[in-house]
């Protein structure tokens, strides 16, 4: 997935208009699941932009694709 520096972007979640709320699925000891196109903020100020269906987001820190789920929270820890 591409990450993207911050600045500007044509897609904006905040110009976009849905007609129904955007559904989010925490997956317990998992990613949470958006559904797509996203745009995250992350807490260094970059902003990162996948325009997939579904969206994985790591909730554990393991991801070495983070802020995306590359499915490390499978792995057993030491
Ligand atoms: S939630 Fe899957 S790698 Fe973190």
């Amino acid at each position: 997935m591409p990450i993207e520096p911050n600045g500007p972007t044509e897609w904006s979640p905040t110009r976009s208009r849905r007609s129904q709320p955007r559904r989010v699925t925490v997956v317990p000891g998992g990613p949470v699941l958006i559904e797509g196109p996203v745009e995250l903020q992350l807490d260094d100020g970059t902003t990162v932009v996948s325009d997939r269906f579904q969206v994985a987001v790591c909730a554990c820190r393991r991801s070495r694709n983070y802020p995306f789920c590359d499915a490390s929270h499978r792995r057993k820890r030491r």
